[in-house]
């Protein structure tokens, strides 16, 4: 694609004409924007680009080690990983309120964040992978309550007294030309195509109080729902799929023994922009699989429901 490979010259060319020897720092999500922006900004400035992984132990299985295979092991990016999963769970404790939980890994990241910051030493620039529809958004929010109920859910907002200038370069873009960016940058496709993922992470998919058995179950219950969505070739056709953790024990059977452990829904929808959506129709046999599956491969799960609700008036995840 001539025209991509045009554009990445250009842009590169803007980001080094900006940034000149000066040092960038990017927090880095494993999101499509974020890795599409540390792609481009590094193939622009190199090493003069830090990345910062954030481990906050609310990821998906293998998370954070295909971060590091791709942005360490194949494109050489300066990465670091920060493993602050204690941190966040400590800050968590007690602590059931859907909004405080989101509150409280909003205020751990950007600690953490700026913890990692001042240990690089002299930083001028923030990148983000700001959007144009994130453009128009922050805009509209002045007397738009619609916009601010969206903007709470990013996590992105880093303190004023960072004083760091702010390098955007997919400002102009919308995500599907990110996303034809990301792949002329030669980003994994499936890094490319994933479903949105909420930025508290499993920590609003883990009902009430996280805890750290209750996260275990779900990573690896999650991991066999997205096999087998990308097995079957469910997972492009839906907006998201995603197991929720119930901390609800039930009755079963295994063998001839009693067993009396933990529940898992299933949630998967489409939907144009998360504004609405509907409960995703997905065979029988599939789900079937699925649940023999988590019931048998995930110690402490005897049960799997199906979430058969709309938005609205539910919402897309549970809290
Ligand atoms: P709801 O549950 O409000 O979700 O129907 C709509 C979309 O937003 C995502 N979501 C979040 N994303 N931080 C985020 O970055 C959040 O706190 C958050 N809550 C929901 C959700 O996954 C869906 O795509």
């Amino acid at each position: 694609d001539w025209k991509m490979a045009n554009y990445i010259e250009e842009a590169t060319q803007l980001i080094r004409d900006q940034v000149g020897n000066k040092r960038v720092i990017l927090g880095l999500s494993g999101g499509v924007d974020s890795s599409v922006a540390a792609a481009l900004i590094h193939r622009a400035i190199g090493d003069q680009l830090t990345c910062v992984f954030v481990d906050n132990g609310l990821l998906r299985l293998k998370e954070r080690e295909r971060v590091e295979q791709v942005f360490r092991d194949h494109f050489h990016v300066d990465l670091r990983v920060i493993k602050a999963g204690n941190r966040f769970l400590s800050a968590l404790k007690g602590v059931t309120d859907p909004e405080r939980k989101r509150k409280i890994i909003g205020k751990v990241f950007i600690d953490v964040f700026e913890d990692a910051v001042k240990s690089i030493g002299e930083v001028d620039f923030l990148a983000q992978g700001t959007l144009y529809p994130d453009v128009i958004e922050s805009v509209a929010i002045d007397g738009n309550p619609a916009a601010l109920i969206k903007s709470h859910h990013n996590v992105g907002g880093l303190p004023k007294r960072m004083r760091m200038k702010l390098l955007e370069p997919l400002r102009e873009l919308f995500k599907d030309e990110v996303r034809r960016l990301g792949e002329e940058l030669g980003l994994p496709k499936e890094m490319i195509w994933r479903h949105p993922f909420p930025g508290p992470g499993l920590g609003v998919r883990v009902m009430g109080e996280i805890k750290r058995k209750y996260l275990t179950i779900l990573k690896q219950a999650d991991a066999v729902l997205l096999d087998e969505m990308k097995r079957t070739g469910h997972y492009e056709k839906v907006w998201q799929a995603f197991c929720v953790f119930l901390p609800v024990k039930t009755v079963g059977v295994m063998g001839d023994e009693r067993t009396y452990d933990y529940v898992v829904a299933l949630r998967i929808v489409e939907s144009q922009d998360a504004m609405t959506a509907d409960w995703a129709h997905i065979p029988h046999n599939v789900l079937g699989v699925i649940s023999n599956r988590i019931i048998n491969e995930v110690e402490g799960v005897n049960r799997v429901v199906l979430d058969i609700s709309s938005k609205p008036p539910s919402t897309i995840e549970w809290e």
